[in-house]
């Protein structure tokens, strides 16, 4: 392992730590020497978690900012000066027209996935800045970044990546990176909630990629921990999806999707 790669004397926090790409992160940073601190809403799968990887577990809701405080003085006051944030807490929603999309669903997903970033961000990002350092790295979606039958989870994901932008330039001066991380279909427990109600089918998420596959948690880790270290210290205020090409095939459907591909054996697994 390069010495640029170690995490060895950094403070991490990883919100959502306890499921799918934030448990994933926060197994890749402890891997790689980070002290890590999960903080997540789920206060079993946390304390499960921090057990299992002998880490720190911290039950939070991200959309209380005088919790999201008080965690932030806790760690501080117990010498652990957080210099790594990853903002993995969301929710996700059932598509639905505005007719049937309440005002407090409506609210909940943008207080969750907009605010309770932006809580996260203000309250460790401000305490980098002023130590003089760090790095951020927020999870957006590529739902913020096409139009999707999501009216709150979309724009939720699209203040997200806006919001990196306007803190990567916040912060530069104070040597705090800030990025975002635009994950396609992710295999969890918030896709499966989707897949199970049947709002989200699996053949037609693969078709419609340009792999053919569906993505693993590790596979949104590698890229998060990569911005996150010191091999990206000159990439700040990026949104780098990591969608299997989701992007870039989706408008192939109007030629009847993407070709097969040319060698016989063609996967349409996840490949390793
Ligand atoms: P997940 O459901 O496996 O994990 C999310 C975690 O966030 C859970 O442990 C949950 O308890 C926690 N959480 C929820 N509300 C919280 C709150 N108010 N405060 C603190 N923690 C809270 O979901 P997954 O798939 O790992 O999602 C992680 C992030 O990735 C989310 O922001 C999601 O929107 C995003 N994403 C996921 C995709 C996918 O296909 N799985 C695709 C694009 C983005």
């Amino acid at each position: 392992m390069s010495s640029s790669s170690s995490f060895a004397g950094h403070v991490a926090l990883v919100t959502g730590g306890a499921s799918g790409i934030g448990l994933a992160c926060a197994e890749r940073l402890r891997a790689l020497g980070a002290t890590v601190v999960v903080a997540d809403l789920h206060a079993g799968r946390t304390a499960d978690t921090a057990a299992r990887l002998g880490l720190r577990g911290v039950t939070l809701d991200v959309t209380d900012r005088e919790a999201v405080a008080a965690v932030r003085r806790q760690l501080e006051a117990e010498g652990l000066q957080v210099d790594r944030l990853v903002n993995c807490a969301g929710i996700v929603q059932d598509p639905l027209p505005p007719d049937a999309l309440t005002h407090a669903q409506w609210r909940q997903v943008v207080a969750v996935d907009l605010e309770g970033t932006y809580a996260c961000c203000a309250e460790f990002g401000s305490a980098m800045a002023r130590r003089g350092g760090g790095a951020i790295v927020n999870i957006a979606s590529v739902a913020g970044m096409r139009s999707m039958p999501l009216h709150a989870y979309s724009p939720a994901k699209a203040g997200v990546i806006s919001l990196g932008e306007s803190l990567a330039a916040e912060w530069g001066r104070s040597g705090v990176r800030v990025n975002t991380v635009s994950p396609g279909y992710t295999v969890t427990a918030a896709l499966q909630s989707q897949i199970d109600k049947g709002l989200r089918d699996p053949e037609k998420l693969k078709a419609n990629s340009a792999l053919g596959v569906l993505i693993r948690p590790e596979h949104i880790a590698a890229a998060i921990v990569f911005l996150l270290s010191d091999e990206a210290q000159m990439v700040t205020g990026i949104n780098l999806p990591v969608d299997a090409g989701w992007l870039v095939a989706g408008s192939w459907s109007t030629f009847g999707g993407v070709r097969p591909g040319l060698h016989h054996d063609n996967h349409q697994e996840t490949p390793a």
